[in-house]
């Protein structure tokens, strides 16, 4: 059966899934398709979900660090629908071909507030941790980066990500343009982490515009993304 579905199947861990695609995934992440597909998304019904929650903290909000954050597509994107601080310091990590890209998008369009790492250790500080469709991609999960700050972000936004009430297991996700190995993590044990920490969810809600088929395990198909907000208690 394995053998038969190839990288369309479960996979124990997100290195398992990567090997498996590569061959087959068409440049992945940093193929300039993407990222040029990127560099203008509108605002997604997603995103309306996290402008509820952030509307009300943003005089709080000076330092964001954004996981998976592009070539900055989520400031750009927010700063049209929310009043952000003028002195906002957004740091985007990412791949380094996708930084490269967005550290001259910037430069061009002169935007001083959004800078680009590659350094974890740049979380430690931040009064805000945003992981909007790709906590899935690191085989870390959320609350273990986060232990890497001295101080813990004040508040937490986990949007656009594949959950599973089963066990943690990784999977081929087909974008069509690309395709790429992600991991399914589960819900009640990636709150329970959280809790850990210390913060409390506030929201979620769903996307039902992002689905994962698994093929070999169709009962763990995801239908619809999560979204969660927390806050630190
Ligand atoms: C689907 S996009 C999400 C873009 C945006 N944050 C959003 O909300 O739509 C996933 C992003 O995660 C990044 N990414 C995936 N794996 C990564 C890794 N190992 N290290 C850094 N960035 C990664 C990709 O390059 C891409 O920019």
């Amino acid at each position: 059966m394995g053998l038969l579905l190839g990288y369309r199947r479960s996979f124990q861990t997100l290195r398992e899934a990567e090997r498996a695609v590569k061959p087959y995934g068409k440049g992945g992440h940093e193929s300039s398709e993407n990222v040029d597909l990127h560099i203008s998304f509108p605002a997604r019904l997603s995103d309306y979900a996290a402008f509820y929650y952030l509307r009300d903290r943003l005089p709080g909000i000076q330092k964001v660090f954004d996981l998976g954050g592009n070539v900055g597509i989520l400031y750009y994107c927010y700063k049209d629908y929310l009043p952000l601080r003028g002195d906002v310091s957004w740091t985007v990590y990412d791949l380094p071909e996708t930084i490269s890209r967005g550290r001259a998008l910037a430069s061009s369009r002169n935007v001083k507030n959004l800078q680009f790492t590659d350094d974890f250790r740049q979380i430690d500080g931040t009064d805000l941790f945003i992981a909007s469709g790709s906590l899935h991609y690191f085989d870390k999960p959320v609350p273990e980066l986060l232990t890497q700050a001295a101080r813990l972000p004040e508040y937490v936004l986990i949007n656009r990500t594949p959950l599973t009430e089963g066990q943690d297991f990784a999977v081929v996700q087909d974008g069509g343009h690309i395709r790429v190995a992600c991991m399914l993590y589960n819900r009640s044990k990636l709150i329970a982490d959280f809790q850990r920490l210390g913060y409390q969810v506030l929201g979620e809600w769903q996307s039902a515009d992002f689905r994962v088929p698994v093929l070999d395990r169709p009962s763990s198909s995801v239908g619809a993304f999560t979204g969660l907000w927390l806050e630190l208690r």
